[in-house]
């Protein structure tokens, strides 16, 4: 019987996850199939028992049910258990519920491993304070940043996010307002003003000399916090197309054990979408 997996969300019809790991098991040999599912929201768990107890073997979350996949596993990785959401579940020899997050981890992959960069010893500044940044703090975190500032609209948020990893490294939280001064080798973006095509209140000489920018998000064009970066004179501004396919990579060497080719499923999703 082919092993299935598939991603859960709603909605679902763009993601890319399907195309994705079509592309890992084809270059694995692996026999499996992986879908996209739109899931009612009322009925999250009872589509998860479901597919599970069939001959589905693994599933992605996606929004809006991270946080109900966290709730619902019985057994989390710490990273999982940090982030507070839980985009990969499969059940384990004794047949617990498992959920994982390989989301930070497959950013920290995109920074070092695809593109070269170092974060440790670095300054490091994350701006947001959503799930999506809380989703990468231990990975980012575990690679040993000289610090990290963790800036929101809403300071109190970063605060509380900055509070829930103080014992892992120098971390602090706050508004935008109170980056004066300072400037960094590396921002990550994690808010969601990319998307409205704006850019969070950053104050002039951020970017220290030879910065990185990283954008959470993606799109056919660069991004407004990547064209921003480029204009301020970052030495490399990346999207976040790279972390996509390494989470998905990521979630395929849990399920699989074995570690698929990443790069070029990235540049040939990246050819996809600009044409
Ligand atoms: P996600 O799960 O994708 O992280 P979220 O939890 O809704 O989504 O968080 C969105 C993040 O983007 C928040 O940090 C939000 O700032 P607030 O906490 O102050 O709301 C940030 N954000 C959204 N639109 C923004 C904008 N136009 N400028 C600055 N920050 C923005």
């Amino acid at each position: 019987m082919t092993d299935r997996y598939a991603v859960f969300g709603n909605p679902i019809k763009h993601s890319k996850s399907p195309q994705i790991h079509a592309a890992f098991a084809s270059s694995t040999d692996q026999d499996l199939t992986y879908e996209a599912i739109c899931v009612p929201e009322d009925n999250f768990e009872g589509y998860v028992s479901d597919f599970l107890s069939g001959d589905g073997r693994g599933l992605n979350i996606t929004i809006p049910f991270k946080q109900e996949a966290w709730a619902l596993a019985e057994v989390r990785s710490p990273r999982a258990e940090l982030a507070g959401a839980v985009n990969t579940l499969y059940r384990d020899d004794q047949g617990r519920l498992c959920g994982d997050n390989t989301d930070g981890v497959g950013m920290v992959r995109d920074i070092m491993r695809n593109n070269g960069g170092t974060i440790e010893g670095k300054k490091v500044l994350i701006l947001g304070a959503g799930g999506a940044v809380r989703g990468v703090l231990q990975p980012v975190l575990e690679q040993k940043p000289e610090l990290l500032v963790i800036a929101n609209r809403t300071a109190s948020k970063a605060k509380e996010l900055a509070g829930l990893v103080t014992d892992l490294g120098k971390v602090s939280g706050g508004g935008y307002d109170e980056l004066a001064g300072q400037s960094f080798d590396l921002i990550i973006n994690g808010t969601a003003a990319s998307l409205q095509g704006e850019i969070p209140p950053l104050p002039e000489n951020v970017l220290a000399q030879g910065a990185w920018c990283y954008d959470m998000m993606y799109a056919a064009e660069p991004t407004a916090f990547c064209v921003w970066a480029t204009e301020q004179g970052a030495e490399k501004s990346i999207d976040g197309l790279g972390m996509l396919v390494e989470q998905a990579a990521e979630s395929f060497r849990i399920w699989r054990g074995l570690d698929p080719d990443s790069k070029t499923v990235i540049s040939d999703i990246r050819a996809a979408i600009t044409v």
